[in-house]
C-alpha cells in the first residue's frame, strides 16, 4: 500500500495511493457504486497503467454504528490520518448520539480549516436564473471558528446566568434585552484562523488565474469578529501578497489622498500587471449581488456561517444540491476530505433516483488535489456531455423537456462509456 506523504509542507503523491472512502448513509452506497467505476475509468484513460487509486472502505455513520457500536470508529480517523486524503458520501446526523454532527467532528478533529465549494453551471441543468452560465465562483468558507465552535449556553443554565452577570457587572453590558430568558452563544473569529483561510483563497486565485478575491462579511454589525476578518484579509493581501495583490482598501486610500483619477489609474495598473484584486462585500448585499451580477465574482473568502448560507444559495442558482461538490482541506498538513455536499436524501434512498454528480465532482476535486487534472477533466467533460444530451437522473429529468431519465447506476455506466470513447 502506498500513502501520500507531506514533506516541507508539500504533498508527495505516489502513483498508486490508497484512498479511504466512506460510502455513507441513505443514497450514499448507491452514488458510491455508480461513481467508483467512473473514477477508475477516468484515471485509466488519462494515465493507462501508470496510475491507479486503491480505494479502501472505512466506516462512519449508520453502517459503522451497526457494525462497531460507534458512529465514528477510531479506526476511521486513523485510516484518514494515515492516507491524508479521503472521499465521503453523506452521513446521517445521529440524534442523541452524543455527537453534534459527524461532518463537523471530522472537520474539527483534522483541523480542515477551508471548506472549498466550486460553483459553476453545466449547460442544460434546470436553473431559476435567466443566465445561470454567468455564475462561476469558488467559495472558501472558514471551517473551524465562528458560531460553529459550538460554544452555547441554554436559557436558564447556571453558566448562562453567570455569563450574563459577568457581562453586566464587569463589562457594563446593558443591552441584553431579556437577561432572564436569554440563551448565549459565543462567536470566536481569530486573526490566525482568518488569515490562513484568506491566504488559501488568494493562493488558489493566483494558481487558477482568477482576477478577484472577495471578502464577504458582516463587519458593519460585528465589528471585531467579521470586521476583523475583513481587516486581517486586507492586511494579509497588502503585506504577504503585496507583489501579487491590489486591494480596494489601497484604492480608497489613494482616492482620499490623490483623488479618483489616481486611484482608478492604480487599479488599472494592477489589473494590467495581472494582480489579483481583493475587495469586500457585506454579506446581505452579497446575496443580492450573486443574483443580479454573478459575473462580477470569482473567489469568495468568508466566515463559517455566511459560507454555509452562501454555498447553498449559489448551489441553487446553478441547479441545486445534487450537483454541488465540496472539499474540506488543511493546506498546511495536507489533510483533505472531499464530500458530496447534500444529505442522505432518505426520501429517495434505494430507488435509483439519486444524482451522483455531487460525489463525482467531489472525486474530481480530489483528483485535482492529487495533481491528476487530466482525469478530473475527463469526469467533468463526461458529465457535461451527459447533461447536454439530456441523459440525466430523476431530479433533472423532471424539469427538463424531452430528457431521458436514467437510474443512478445507469448514469454512472453512461459516464464510463463516454470516458472510454
Ligand atoms: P438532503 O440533502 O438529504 O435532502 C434534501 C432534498 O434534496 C431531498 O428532497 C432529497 O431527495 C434531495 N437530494 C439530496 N441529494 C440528492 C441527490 N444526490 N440527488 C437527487 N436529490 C437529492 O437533506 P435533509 O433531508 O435535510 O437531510 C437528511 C439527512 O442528511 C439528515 O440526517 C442530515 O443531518 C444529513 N445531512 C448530511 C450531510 C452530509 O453528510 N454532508 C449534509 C446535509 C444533511
Amino acid at each position: 500500500m502506498s500513502y501520500i506523504t507531506v514533506t516541507d509542507g508539500k504533498s508527495v503523491i505516489p502513483d498508486n495511493p490508497t484512498i479511504p472512502f466512506i460510502a455513507g448513509d441513505g443514497v450514499g452506497p448507491e452514488i458510491w457504486a455508480a461513481s467508483q467505476p467512473v473514477f477508475d475509468a477516468a484515471i485509466a484513460k488519462a494515465y493507462g497503467d501508470q496510475k491507479k487509486i486503491f480505494w479502501q472502505e472505512i466506516l462512519a455513520g449508520e453502517k459503522a454504528f451497526e457494525e462497531t457500536g460507534s458512529w465514528l470508529p477510531d479506526h476511521t480517523l486513523d485510516a484518514i490520518e494515515q492516507a491524508k486524503v479521503a472521499l465521503k458520501g453523506p452521513l446521517t446526523t445521529p440524534v442523541g448520539g452524543g455527537i453534534r454532527s459527524l461532518n463537523v467532528t471530522l472537520r474539527q478533529t483534522l483541523d480542515l480549516f477551508a471548506c472549498v465549494r466550486p460553483v459553476r453551471y453545466f449547460e442544460g441543468v434546470p436553473s431559476p436564473l435567466k443566465e445561470p452560465e454567468k455564475t462561476d465562483m469558488v467559495i472558501f468558507r472558514e471551517n473551524t471558528e465562528d458560531v460553529y465552535a459550538g460554544i452555547e449556553f441554554a436559557k436558564g443554565q447556571s453558566e448562562t446566568k453567570q455569563l450574563i452577570q459577568i457581562l453586566q457587572e464587569q463589562f457594563a453590558v446593558k443591552n441584553i434585552r431579556f437577561p432572564e430568558s436569554a440563551a448565549i452563544g459565543v462567536k470566536p473569529v481569530s486573526e490566525e484562523g482568518s488569515k490562513r483561510l484568506i491566504g488559501a483563497a488568494i493562493d488558489f486565485a493566483i494558481e487558477q488565474k482568477r482576477p478577484t478575491v472577495t471578502l464577504v462579511h458582516k463587519g458593519n454589525i460585528m465589528k471585531f469578529t467579521e470586521g476583523g476578518f475583513k481587516g486581517w484579509g486586507y492586511e494579509l493581501a497588502e503585506t504577504t501578497y503585496k507583489e501579487k495583490c491590489f486591494t480596494m482598501n489601497q484604492y480608497q486610500a489613494i482616492k482620499q489622498a490623490e483623488g479618483t483619477e489616481a486611484a482608478d489609474a492604480s487599479l488599472q495598473k494592477a489589473k494590467d500587471a495581472g494582480k489579483i484584486i481583493v475587495n469586500d462585500v457585506i454579506a446581505d448585499n452579497f446575496l443580492q449581488q450573486i443574483l443580479l451580477y454573478p459575473e462580477k465574482y470569482d473567489v469568495i473568502a468568508t466566515c463559517n456561517l455566511n459560507g454555509d448560507y452562501i454555498s447553498d444559495a449559489l448551489a441553487a442558482q446553478v441547479g441545486g444540491i445534487g450537483i454541488a461538490p465540496g472539499g474540506n482541506i488543511n493546506y498546511d498538513t495536507g489533510y483533505a476530505i472531499f464530500e458530496a455536499t447534500h444529505g442522505t436524501a432518505p426520501d429517495i434512498a434505494g430507488k435509483g433516483k439519486a444524482n451522483p454528480c455531487s460525489l463525482l465532482l467531489s472525486g474530481g476535486m480530489l483528483l485535482e488535489f492529487l495533481g491528476w487534472q487530466e482525469a478530473a477533466d475527463l469526469i467533468t467533460q463526461a458529465i457535461e456531455q451527459a447533461i447536454r444530451t439530456k441523459q440525466v437522473t430523476a431530479d433533472f429529468a423532471q424539469s427538463m423537456d424531452e430528457a431521458t431519465e436514467l437510474t443512478t447506476q445507469e448514469f454512472g455506466s453512461l459516464l464510463v462509456s463516454l470516458i472510454k470513447e
